[in-house]
């Protein structure tokens, strides 16, 4: 016969597996690795030495030098890989900058990969730090041109896959990006250069201090064309599934941590690997936070990384990335 709820007393008790930290780490459900991390980079043309992102403390923008540095102390802290954004010195109405053979990006990934041995390097593939208007492609009558965007897009991907990159991830959020991408890197001979697609890519507040980091905000209107709408999550699958389609090797949301229902229910409908971008504005908010002593950063970190796996992201893009990687280590 059943036992009622007080009969069970005495008998069902949660807490003998949280006596010990011993037992509490043999139950432990989600464990977060070194090997789950990507870091974010920023790479300066004409830069010398590095600047401080005021709203990002301890990241920066980097000359090609201050790169090579920065990418060894990645290395050796056992992170898997960086993922680059380039600031061009010139932009110009229609982002040519982004494709150019010795455009900052492709230097980036040049000297990582001359310099720095064993580093996986993904590049972020859009328009918005190249156009002198802002946006993620190119505009016309007032209009972002979908499918003029993406035959650049594809151009600035193989471009990339030139220079050495081993994974091109695109943000613009134009319609078949990732098909037009993967049919020229596959022309040009790249068929081994994966796409990590930013499939779900919501028009979020939470870019802040990267565009401000990247001088990318949009000169007018917003990004609610082509982003996708904070509230819907059918439409995050539909992207995803469309991405999938069009040869996406890993799919991702972004940002992570106002969006983990999204992260979950793709987990258990995707068979593939989830990406999720812990953003700048995430970042920021830990790190105003813990400068004003209100939280303990550590704990904080380590609670939302974990949060971010927890929810089914296989792969964490994050500029909490070296410290986490030294916090799991000590
Ligand atoms: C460029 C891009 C952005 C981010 C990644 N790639 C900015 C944007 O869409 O405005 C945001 C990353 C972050 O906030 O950390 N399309
Ligand atoms: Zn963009």
């Amino acid at each position: 016969m059943l036992k009622t709820i007080a009969g069970t007393r005495g008998l069902v008790r949660p807490r003998r597996l949280r006596r010990t930290a011993q037992i509490r780490g043999l139950v432990r459900e989600t464990e977060l690795s070194v090997n789950d991390l990507i870091y974010p980079i920023f790479v300066k043309e004409g830069l010398v030495g590095r600047e401080e992102i005021p709203s990002m403390p301890r990241v920066y923008r980097l000359s090609l030098d201050e790169l090579v540095v920065e990418a060894s102390m990645v290395k050796e802290l056992g992170i898997p890989g960086i993922l680059l954004f380039g600031i061009p010195q010139v932009k110009d109405e229609l982002g040519s900058y982004a494709y150019r053979p010795d455009g900052i990006v492709q230097k980036a990934v040049k000297a990582v990969k001359e310099n720095v041995g064993g580093l996986l390097v993904m590049t972020d593939v859009c328009l918005c730090q190249y156009t002198s208007h802002g946006h993620c492609g190119v505009v016309r009558e007032g209009r972002i041109d979908n499918d003029e965007s993406v035959e650049i897009l594809a151009r600035i991907a193989i471009s990339h896959a030139e220079a050495g990159a081993d994974v091109v991830a695109p943000s613009a959020m134009m319609d078949h990006q990732v098909l037009a991408i993967r049919e020229g890197l596959d022309k040009a001979g790249f068929t081994d250069v994966a796409i990590m697609s930013y499939s779900a890519k919501f028009a979020s507040a939470l870019y802040g201090p990267f565009r401000e980091a990247a001088y990318s905000s949009p000169s007018f209107g917003d990004r609610s064309s082509y982003q996708m709408d904070p509230s819907n999550i059918r439409e995050a699958f539909r992207e995803i599934e469309l991405d999938l389609r069009e040869g996406a090797d890993i799919v991702m949301v972004k940002p992570a941590l106002a969006y983990l229902d999204i992260i979950a229910r793709a987990r258990s409908k995707f068979n593939v690997p989830i990406a999720a971008y812990n953003v700048s504005g995430e970042y920021s908010m830990i790190k105003a936070a813990a400068e004003k002593g209100w939280i303990d950063e550590k704990r904080v970190v380590m609670e939302v990384m974990t949060s971010i796996k927890r929810a089914g992201a296989d792969i964490i893009i994050t500029y909490f990335a070296p410290q986490v990687a030294g916090w799991l280590k000590a």
